[in-house]
Formats: C-alpha cells, structure tokens, sequence
C-alpha cells in the first residue's frame, strides 16, 4: 500500500485528470482495478461548456490541448459518474476546477462522505479565462483558495500546481503552509501552434496547454527541486511513456505518478506499467522506497 497524504492506494500508478475521461471508456478494454487511482476529469460547481473551435493539435513530442475544462458539473458527476466508479470499488481522485475560491470550496464540499478518495485541486488549467491558472501564478492566491477548501474537507487534499511560473518551489511552499497534504506536478505549459495556411493560431482558444514527453524534462526538474523542500509527498506527471519514464520520477522524489498524453497512444499502458514496476524491484532487488528520492541523494 502506498500512502500519497492519507489516499491508500495498492500502486503508484493513475490516470491524469482529463485524459481517462470518468473510465467508463477505458472500463470496455482493461481492467480498471489494476489502477492505484482514478483521476478523473476536472470537476466544476456548475457545467462547463468548453471552449470552441479546435481543441487539440499535434506537436512534435507532445500534443497541445484546449478543452476548456469541459465537464458536466459537480451534481451530475456525482448522480452519473461515482456510483458507478464506486461499485467498481477503485479509489476516484477527483480534480477540481473553479473560477473563485468560493467555487472550489463549494466543490470540495459536495464530495464530503462520497466515498471519494482524495480531492486534486487544479489551480493550474491555462485554458480558461478566468479562475484555474489564475490561481496557480499566484502564492497569495493560491494559498486563499488551498486555505479555503482546506477548512471544507477533511479529505485527502492534493493540490496541482503550474509549471508557468519562475518559482515552482515558492508556490509548493505556499500551498503546503495552506494544508495541502500532497502535490502533484505538473501540468501543462501554455504553447501555441500557427497554421500555415490562414495564418491564424490553429486553436479556438489561441493557446493551449502543452503535453507529452516535451515538458518531461521539466517536470522532473520540478519534481527534484520541489522534493527537497517540502515534507508531503509528491504525485508526479508530464510526459510519461514507459516504466523507465516512471522511474526517473520516483528517482526525481515522486512518491506516485499519473500517466495522461501517452494514453491516446498507447491505451493500455496504465494496465501494464504496476506488473513491469513488480519485475524490475524484483530483478533489482530493492522497493519503491528505496528509489523515491534516489537522484537527490546520490547528487
Ligand atoms: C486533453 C487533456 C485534458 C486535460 N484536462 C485536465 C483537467 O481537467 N484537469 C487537470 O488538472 N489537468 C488536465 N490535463 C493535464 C494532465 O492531467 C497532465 O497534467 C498533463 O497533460 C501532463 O501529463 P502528460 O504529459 O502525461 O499528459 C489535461 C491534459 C490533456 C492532454
């Protein structure tokens, strides 16, 4: 068992919020429940519509997406989506998205005695206009929202921070002074893609969040600097692709991590990556807590 701020999980291994939809999709081809976790998409108090025009592009090494964080709503997730990820008994991370921290406060509290197991604030999302990202810049910000939430919820918080800042560390530092009992890092960082032909930017939005093994090497950065200053365990993600990717994380001081653009690829290597951890811990002959952290103690 692993324990990202009191979440259970039987593995280290999850879906990102966004790129697994609800499960109900990835259900009709694996085996859910090889999963530690279930992020789910973002989640906000009201329905959202997303943004229009195009929503995703094709990068090199990665992808760029603008959804506009999309979603249904808190009450039909909750009348719709968790009773049935519930009776599939594995553990749902919900992610959460507001445009004020009244919105997040409100989320987080609807989930109270849902059977959820974490809450995953995104204070990170840059495609929207107003709330997400606009949180996740600030450390003052980002601080009022964790703060407020915090006082709502006595669920296991995760807080999702932005790789579009100068100081990661500083707002690691800010969100954990807030109660945050875990972060996950990182999401996506805002890019652009132009078409040639009308000599417009290919998205509705204009910009979007890049994705996919481009941002890796920042997010392992992120993970490295971030682990030396914080005492809560850190949920990594951004690019991941295989085991060897996964490793790096761990070695960075990921506790966990969550697998996102890689899915639309290859959708079933979230049902592969716990059984090949399994043989290479038996083949190295070591544990999982051996390697959290392993990359900054040899530096
Ligand atoms: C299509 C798409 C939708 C996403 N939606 C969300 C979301 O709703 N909430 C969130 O916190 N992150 C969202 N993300 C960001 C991912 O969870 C993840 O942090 C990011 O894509 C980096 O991981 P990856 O390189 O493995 O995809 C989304 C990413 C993609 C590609």
């Amino acid at each position: 068992m692993i324990d990202i701020g009191g979440a259970k999980l039987k593995n280290p291994f999850m879906s990102a919020s966004g790129c697994f939809g609800y499960g109900q999709e990835f259900a009709k081809i694996m085996e859910l429940n090889s999963l530690g976790a279930i992020v789910v998409k973002g989640v906000s108090l009201e329905p959202w519509p997303g943004n229009k025009g195009v929503r995703v592009a094709e990068t090199p090494a990665g992808m760029l997406n603008a959804i506009g964080l999309e979603n249904p709503g808190i009450d039909y997730f909750l009348t719709h989506y968790l009773p049935w990820l519930n009776e599939k008994k594995i553990p749902v991370v919900v992610n959460i998205v507001g445009r004020s921290v009244d919105e997040y406060a409100l989320v987080a509290q609807r989930l109270n005695e849902t059977g959820v197991t974490a809450l995953e604030l995104n204070i990170s999302c840059p495609n929207v206009k107003e709330g997400g990202i606009a949180f996740g810049t600030s450390k003052e910000k980002a601080f009022e929202v964790v703060s407020a939430v915090r006082k709502e919820t006595s669920l296991p918080l995760w807080v999702k921070l932005s790789p579009n800042v100068t100081d990661i560390v500083e707002m690691a530092l800010a969100v954990e002074e807030a109660g945050a009992d875990a972060l996950t890092l990182i999401n996506t960082l805002t890019g652009m893609v132009i078409d040639i032909e009308t000599g417009k930017p290919l998205l509705g939005n204009l910009t979007g969040g890049l994705s996919g093994p481009a941002i890796k090497p920042i997010a392992v950065r992120m993970i490295y600097q971030v682990a030396q200053k914080v005492k809560v365990p850190i949920v990594g993600v951004g690019g991941i692709t295989s085991l060897d990717d996964a490793l790096e994380f761990f070695m960075a001081g990921a506790s966990a991590v969550q697998v996102g653009s890689a899915l639309f690829r290859d959708p079933l290597l979230l049902s592969r990556l716990p059984g090949e951890l399994e043989s290479y811990l038996a083949k190295k002959q070591t544990n999982l807590g051996a390697i959290i952290g392993l990359a900054r103690r040899n530096s």
